[in-house]
């Protein structure tokens, strides 16, 4: 059978750094309030005039040299934004422009912080099923121009980057033990739109609003739904959870990622975070956290790696891929 298999990856981070202490001389809150909550240190927030389709463009380009294949290569790039460069067009046709990709397709995917694991799901199908060989899924975000800079309990908990890896096709046996995406599963849940979301949009404000979030509850639903997607993922493929080599989770917060790896029972020394360096970074977070590992030396061929992440919607995935 046909297996998508990671050929390359890459990442790329504006070079301004945000600490709290930075924060904290803007706003009424303090690196001791945002360490305990949240376990963030730091963000990477785009400068003036930066877009998601420059991080986007950053992130693409080191995962094509890292895949070392050129751009003629790529069948599509999928990119996962919540805060596109524009309305419209897509921001993944400006990364396909902007790359010198004259032929394909390249379409953008909206599922929040999920988005990233949507991107690479489609992905997968569309290359098992014989559409296409190749392809480039981003995820890619300015979360900072979305941010109420006066709401203290939402504005020190994001940031802004990219992350990206290529699929290409490749034979596989059809069991566990193949290189590639071995399975991917995604929900969502509309009736929480209430818990997390921004209040604009072109066909009700004609702006692009501020993120919204009812923090503790979105806190609750984080745990639970994640542990059922890592369930779900783990079940599907027919093995323990104690099989997987790395889980490199959304990067939302270190007490969901605690949280999440106590309910699961999970070794806190296979669960990848990155939350202290970047924050959240929405679609951005699990390609960032997961090029992180891949470049440290942590995930190597042959390793079982689980992908999890959950966002506004709700939506929720996880991906299960033998690296
Ligand atoms: N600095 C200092 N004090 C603050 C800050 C801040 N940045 N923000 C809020 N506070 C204050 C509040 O005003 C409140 O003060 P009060 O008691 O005088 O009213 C106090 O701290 C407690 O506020 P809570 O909102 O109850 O704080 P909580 O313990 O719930 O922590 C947090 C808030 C960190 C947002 C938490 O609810 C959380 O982590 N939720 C998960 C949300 C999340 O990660 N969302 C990301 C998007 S969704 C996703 O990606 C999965």
């Amino acid at each position: 059978m046909i297996r998508s298999r990671v050929i390359g990856c890459g990442a790329f981070l504006p070079a301004n750094i945000v600490t709290n202490d930075d924060l904290a001389k803007r706003m009424d809150t303090s690196d001791e309030w945002i360490v305990a909550r949240t376990g963030i240190r730091q963000r990477y927030i785009a400068v003036e005039g930066q877009k998601t389709s420059d991080l986007a463009l950053g992130a693409a380009r080191e995962a094509l040299a890292d895949a070392g294949i050129a751009v003629d290569a790529l069948d599509m790039i999928i990119c996962a934004t919540t805060t596109p460069d524009e309305s419209f067009p897509a921001t993944a046709t400006v990364v396909q422009s902007r790359l010198g990709m004259t032929s394909g397709a390249a379409f953008d995917v909206q599922a929040v912080c999920s988005g990233f694991i949507y991107g690479l799901s489609i992905a997968d199908s569309l290359i098992r099923t014989g559409s296409a060989r190749t392809i480039l899924v981003i995820g890619a975000e300015t979360m900072s121009r979305l941010l109420d800079w006066n709401d203290r309990a939402t504005c020190v908990l994001f940031g802004d980057g990219a992350g990206a890896v290529v699929l290409q096709a490749c034979e596989g046996k059809g069991d566990n033990c193949d290189q590639g995406v071995l399975n991917t599963k995604l929900f969502s849940d509309g009736r929480l739109h209430d818990l997390l979301y921004a209040d604009g949009g072109v066909s009700s404000t004609q702006t692009a609003g501020k993120l919204r979030m009812q923090g503790k509850e979105v806190f609750k639903h984080a745990v639970t739904n994640i542990s059922a997607a890592v369930h779900a993922s783990v079940e599907a493929a027919g093995i323990p959870l104690s099989d997987i080599d790395w889980f490199v989770p959304h990067q939302a917060n270190q007490r969901i990622l605690d949280g999440t790896a106590r309910k699961l029972g999970l070794d806190p020394a296979k669960v990848v975070s990155t939350v202290a360096l970047h924050g959240n970074t929405s679609a951005a977070s699990v390609p960032l956290a997961l090029v992180t590992a891949v470049r440290d030396g942590r995930i190597k061929r042959g390793d079982l790696v689980l992908l999890e992440a959950m966002g506004g919607g709700f939506t929720w995935a996880a991906a299960l891929i033998r690296w």
